[in-house]
This record gives C-alpha cells, structure tokens and sequence, in this order.
C-alpha cells in the first residue's frame, strides 16, 4: 500500500515540478532574449528615460516593451515580479527528491561500489552535498574574485566538475547525473532568492524614496542572472538524464556529465551572442563536432570492450533463470520485490517472447550495472558477464 502511495505522491509532484520548471526557464529564456533583442529607442522615448525598446507580435496583438535606464518616470500601480515561478520549480523538485530518491533510498539512491552503502546515511549525504554546493558557490559569487571574469569562470568551472565527480563516487550513477543537476537548480533558485529579489527590492525602496539606487547590488544581480542563463541547459539535460543509463552508467559517467554540461553552457553562449548581433555559427559548429567526438569516444569503448570479453556462452535456459532470479522479481505483472506495484518502466521478464523483444533495453541496463536496480536481488559479476554475453547473441540475430 506505501509503495502505492509513493507512486501517486511522485506522480503528481514530477508533473507539478515539470509545469512549475517551464514557466520558470520560458520566463528566464524570455527575458535573455528581451534584454539582448533591445533596439534604439528615438529620442523622444530616451527622453523618457528609455533605454531599448522592442516590438513583437504574439497570439494576434502587438505588443511593444521597453526598458528604463533607472525607475520610470511615474511608478506603475502594479509591477509584475518573476519569483514564484523559482521558488515553486524549486519546492516541486525537492518533494520530487524525496519521493524518488529518500523514500526509496536502497533502490534509487545509493548503488553498488559507491562510497555510501547505507541508505540513511546517503540522504544525510544528499542534503550535506546540496547545501555546501550552495555554500561554496555563494561565498564565490560574493568573494571580490566575481570581478574577474574569466579567473571566476574558470573557479565555477572547476568547482561544477568536482561536484560532478563526487556525486558519482558518493551516489548511484543515476542520482548523481540528478544530484548535479538539484545542485545547479539549487543555486539557481538561490540566486533568485537570496541575490536578484533582494536587488530588486533595495532597488524599488530607494527610488520609492525618492534616492538614486545604488547600482552595486543590482550589477551582483546581473551577473546572477548570467550565471543561472549559463546553468539552464545543463541542468535540464542533467533532469532528462536519468533516462539514459548508457551515460550515467559509464564508467567514467564524471568525465562524460563534465563533457555535456561544458559542451551546453557553450552553445548556450552561441544564443545569447546572437541576441546581442553577434552570429558566429562556429561556436554551434564546435559544439556539435564537440558531441560527436564524445559519442564516437564512447562509441569505440563498447566495441572494444564487445572485443574484449571472453566469457563461457549461456544456454537459453540458463539465462532465462538468471533473468527470473534477478529482473523478474520486479519486472512482472505482480512484483514480489517489496516496494513494487507494478512492472517498472512498464517492462515484463517473465515472459520468454517478450524477453526477447526487448533484449536491446536490457542489455543496455545490465550492461551500465543499471540493473538489477541497486543491485537489491545480489547479481554476481559472472552472472552479470553471462547475461550480458547472452543478451549480446540475442540481440545479433
Ligand atoms: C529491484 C527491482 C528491479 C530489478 C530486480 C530489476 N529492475 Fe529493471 N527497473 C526497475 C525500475 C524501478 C525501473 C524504472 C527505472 C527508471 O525509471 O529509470 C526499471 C527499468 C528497467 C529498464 C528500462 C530502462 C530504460 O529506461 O531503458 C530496463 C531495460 C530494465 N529495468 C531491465 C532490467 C533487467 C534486465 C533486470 C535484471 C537483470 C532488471 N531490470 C531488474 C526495477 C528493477
């Protein structure tokens, strides 16, 4: 019955988190190409005390935004705040944290061959390893080293890719690609919260009071909103990840999430040039032969590793029992794995033609130690070679 409950508790929290996160990035992603597709204004609006100016057409009526320099020159009676949007992605996704990866630690949580080998013990480790990340990264962005732009870089640059590397050695391959993202979300959602609001407030405070604001804390702010621009592909490939055990499950998963998030952060670079006039299609073109590169490294490994092995052919039998023994536990209409109400991913083993049909997925999943999740029914490293090779054959013919 809790398993049950878990079930709709996550469903509903990952649909609300998914709603929540597209109005927030829509907004963000918005808003970049606003500020970078600002044009001229005439002399009559800068008069005004108008910077840039910008006509679009949407949903059949024309709208015109323009930007002020400082305050405008009569106070709105209502001004629009983008917050919410942060604040509840962020709030979804942390309910969708513990739905998935507190209330089912064993399983999702902490894997095989990881630091951390007791559940409790990883999520103690999940909340240490989201809160320093933001620690650190807020003691940078207010250290005077946010000055220098290209030293700052480099320092996040470095600080995002050891995260990357420790989560894969204190977590289960797949929450770690997750814990990298959460953490970058978290950071995110911090800089709203604890960088641009309160700008903005301190802004609206001084100009209500008829003072010239102050234009460090609104630069600071700036440069926040740069940072989380940066952020958004990566984190959102990070979210999808956990779809693609053939990434999170290499062996070296670290240097291939180092690899993605730097390849997107720069052809996130590519947009925001463009939306300031600037086009170099090179930096699209070095990014995709960047991928390619990556896939065809990764690639080669299975080929060599497919050389490789020379492990003792299973009989079909022998490997269906296997299959009984360490999927059809969870994988079949009535699960006997505590926990489970039904197939996971929608896939039944305890059916030999349908085994068959899907020996690409599960060779895959067994091959990036995936599976069996968390390796709960204890597959042996033999077990797993034979299964492999077997599955291999299958999937040849
Ligand atoms: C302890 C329960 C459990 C066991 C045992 C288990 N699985 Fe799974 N399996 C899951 C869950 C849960 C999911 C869904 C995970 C997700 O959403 O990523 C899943 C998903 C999968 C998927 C889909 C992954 C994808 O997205 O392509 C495949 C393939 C798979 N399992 C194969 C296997 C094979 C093969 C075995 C046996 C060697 C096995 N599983 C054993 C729980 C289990």
């Amino acid at each position: 019955m809790e398993a049950y409950f878990v079930d709709w508790f996550s469903v509903i929290v990952r649909w609300l988190h998914l709603i929540t996160g597209i109005a927030w990035i829509g907004a963000s992603l918005h808003f970049a190409w606003l500020d970078n597709s600002l044009e001229e204004p005439d002399e009559n609006k800068k008069a005004q005390g108008i910077k840039g100016d910008l006509w679009s057409i949407h949903g059949g009526g024309i709208y015109n935004f323009t930007k002020y320099a400082m305050a405008p020159p009569a106070w709105p009676s209502v001004l629009h705040w983008s917050k919410w949007e942060a604040y509840t992605t962020w709030i979804t996704g942390t309910l969708l944290m513990v739905a998935v990866y507190y209330l089912q630690a064993q399983s999702y949580l902490v894997g095989p061959g990881k630091w951390i080998v007791d559940p409790n013990v990883g999520i103690a480790a999940s909340l240490a390893f989201l809160l320093s990340g933001l620690v650190v990264y807020e003691a940078l962005v207010r250290s005077p080293l946010r000055h220098q732009t290209l030293l700052f870089a480099g320092l996040l640059t470095l600080f995002i890719g050891l995260q990357c590397w420790l989560a894969t050695k204190l977590f289960s391959d797949r929450a770690a690609f997750l814990h990298v993202g959460a953490l970058m979300g978290t950071i995110m959602a911090g800089n709203v919260f604890l960088g641009i609001i309160p700008a903005q407030k301190k802004f609206v405070e001084a100009v209500q009071a008829g003072q010239d604001p102050d234009p460090m804390p609104a630069a600071m702010a700036k440069q926040r909103s740069i940072h989380n621009n940066y952020f958004t592909l990566p984190v959102l490939f990070c979210m999808i990840s956990n779809h693609y055990p053939f990434l999170y499950g290499h062996a070296y998963n670290w240097a291939v999430l180092i690899a993605i998030i730097a390849i997107t952060a720069y052809a996130r670079h590519f947009f925001n040039l463009r939306h300031r006039g600037v086009v170099d299609y090179s930096i699209l073109v070095k990014a995709f032969v960047a991928f390619l590169l990556l896939s065809g490294a990764l690639g080669y490994e299975r080929y060599e590793q497919k050389q490789a092995s020379g492990v003792m052919d299973v009989a079909d039998g022998a490997a269906f029992a296997l299959i009984d023994t360490h999927c059809a536990v969870c994988h079949s209409q009535t699960p006997t794995q505590p926990g489970f109400v039904a197939p996971p991913a929608g896939m039944l083993m305890d059916d030999r033609h349908v085994i068959l049909q899907s020996a690409a997925r599960m060779l895959t999943a067994v091959q990036t130690d995936y599976m069996p999740l968390g390796n709960l029914t204890g597959m042996t490293a033999n077990e797993r070679a034979e299964l492999i090779n077997w599955l291999e054959k299958k999937t040849n013919l």
